[in-house]
């Protein structure tokens, strides 16, 4: 399997049209040796289409930060995988603690969400992660076991390469973070769960971190065992300063 690092950018509700294109260009054209890193953005449904059209060719793909289950019928105000991959995605994410959170998305729905993605061969983003009460009530390792044993149900994801998140939610936009060893420790965690529930086929698995990243921390994640990758929300919205993140990962 490809062993690139996977750096991605969650915008959340932020930017226009004109300044999604403007700012994936600049990230786009920012990166010094494109071919070392596997780079995507994940953008609002309305930027898709059109941010997709302006890197096409290029080495930064596209993704979207949520996404419906069902392929097409009277689901007021959803999107499809269907819908996703014709605007040009090839990443969905699944469970972000905000959906969890704000719009109560429970593990069943993550988990159909999580199936529907892989069905259409769009590579999944499952976001898992314990809350700052589960963590100090030392629950953290049985909260992601749960959440992964929902997402997978039984069911080993139909083929291609599927991405885990560790996000704890404590760590989303606080500038606190797990050190990188105890994160280290819960990717390790994550794929021992995950062969327990799917076997072999667990080897098309990555297994990210998200919360905090930063330029101060980026390479420290990077470098511990099973951290395959990260998320980057506030720190990813200057195109700037997120080429620089991705660029302090690069060999020259
Ligand atoms: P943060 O957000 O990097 O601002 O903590 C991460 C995320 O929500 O994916």
């Amino acid at each position: 399997m490809d062993k690139k690092p996977i750096i991605f950018a969650n915008w959340k509700m932020y930017k226009t049209v004109e300044e999604s294109v403007r700012d994936s260009l600049k990230i786009d054209s920012s990166i010094r040796n494109p071919h070392q890193v596997e780079v995507f953005i994940l953008l609002s449904y309305t930027s898709i289409y059109a941010v997709s059209q302006a890197l096409r060719g290029k080495s930064v793909k596209v993704g979207a930060q949520n996404v419906f289950w069902e392929d097409s019928g009277s689901y007021t105000g959803e999107v499809s995988p269907l819908q996703l991959k014709d605007a040009g995605c090839e990443y969905a994410m699944v469970g972000h603690a905000e959906r969890r959170e704000i719009f109560g998305e429970d593990y069943d729905m993550i988990a159909r969400k999580f199936k529907a993605v892989m069905r259409h061969g769009l590579i999944p983003i499952l976001c898992v992660g314990e809350s700052e009460q589960e963590r100090v009530s030392g629950k953290t390792e049985e909260v992601i076991g749960n959440q992964l044993e929902v997402a997978f149900g039984g069911a080993v994801p139909p083929s291609g390469r599927f991405y885990i998140l560790y996000e704890p939610v404590w760590a989303i936009g606080t500038g606190v973070t797990p050190t990188p060893q105890e994160a280290s420790h819960i990717n390790l965690l994550v794929a021992e769960v995950i062969r327990g529930l799917i076997g072999r086929s667990a080897e098309r698995a990555r297994i990210l971190y998200g919360g905090s990243v930063s330029e101060e921390n980026i390479s420290k994640f990077l470098s511990m065992d099973r951290i395959d990758g990260v998320g980057i929300g506030k720190a990813s919205l200057d195109p700037e300063n997120f080429a620089r993140l991705v660029n302090a990962c690069i060999r020259d």
